[in-house]
């Protein structure tokens, strides 16, 4: 079956980038003049996927603004004669068709999927981040497209994470599949655990946020329990469904920035600028002179 449909839960307090983020949705926060979240709705169109479905909140609807036609700005824009700023502001409207649908409370990733579920229906689907920006030759989501064509199941992106910062991610207990690389690239998923203590952690192996999930994880997000925090854990979804179908993990080519990060988001900045034919050499410039 064709993956047609992603979700990106952006209903976050987006807490880590206060103030920033008092009166402004952390995925319109800017990695150099695009925001966040349309670098990843970016990938997913470039993966061949079309229908688009954000999950949104309160105080959240600069995204959707975002993504619409702003009248008034093309307007200015035509009449100034600004042909190229024009352009770029109506492809973005024109860009996808995307839905939203709303997660009234904050009560985690699983939950933000499981509000998706109308929308989605019976079919595989994928789930993107937004706080996971990755740069790759073959976009993220097409990789994890391509394993979930070969063996029909819910596939997680992953990356290996040394040290005691792996208790921030999901982590997985995998077994390689075949010799596609060295190391192995893709993974049988044995087991899986939310963030768990450095000691506790089954492998260097992290979830990152991109997911191909098949259509039955609705029926055990439905049953997940919410966590200590009163959250309902897509990971903890994700152990009750390997119960009933094989669950695969793939380390992707390509490098995640971490975005939803003070430090990652700032790398991320310097990096896409410095790649960028309009900034790069002058930026780098600027970098080079600077003293430390
Ligand atoms: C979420 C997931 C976690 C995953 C991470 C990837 O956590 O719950 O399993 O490793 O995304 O970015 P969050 O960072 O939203 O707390």
């Amino acid at each position: 079956m064709k993956i047609r449909k992603a979700v990106f839960p952006a209903a976050g307090l987006g807490t880590r980038f206060l103030p920033a983020t008092k009166s402004q949705p952390k995925e319109m926060l800017p990695l150099v003049d695009k925001p966040v979240i349309q670098y990843v709705i970016e990938e997913a169109m470039a993966s061949g996927i079309d229908n688009i479905i954000i999950v949104t909140g309160r105080g959240k609807n600069a995204i959707e603004d975002h993504f619409d036609v702003s009248y008034e700005l093309e307007k200015i824009l035509e009449g100034r004669g600004k042909t190229d700023l024009l352009e770029q502001v109506r492809a973005i409207s024109k860009m996808v068709s995307i839905s939203y649908v709303r997660q009234k409370e904050a009560l985690g990733l699983g939950h933000a999927i499981l509000v998706a579920k109308p929308l989605i229906g019976e079919e595989p689907f994928a789930v993107l981040l937004g706080d996971d920006i990755i740069d790759a030759e073959v976009p993220c989501t097409q990789q994890m497209i391509s394993v979930f064509e070969r063996h029909q199941s819910s596939v997680l992106a992953t990356q290996v994470v040394e040290g005691p910062d792996i208790s921030r991610y999901g982590v997985i207990k995998g077994e390689p599949v075949g010799a596609d690389s060295e190391p192995a690239r893709t993974y049988h998923v044995q087991d899986l655990v939310e963030k768990p203590p450095y000691s506790e952690a089954p492998s260097n192996l992290a979830i990152i946020g991109r997911y191909i999930l098949t259509p039955e994880i609705f029926e055990v997000l439905e049953h997940t329990r919410a966590d200590k925090s009163g959250e309902i854990q897509l990971t903890n979804g994700l152990r009750l469904l390997l119960e009933r179908q094989s669950v695969h993990a793939y380390r992707f080519e390509g490098k995640r920035y971490d975005a939803g990060d003070k430090l990652g988001f700032l790398i991320a900045t310097v990096e896409f600028a410095l790649k960028r034919d309009d900034l790069g050499a002058d930026f780098a410039n600027y970098l080079r002179g600077l003293k430390f």
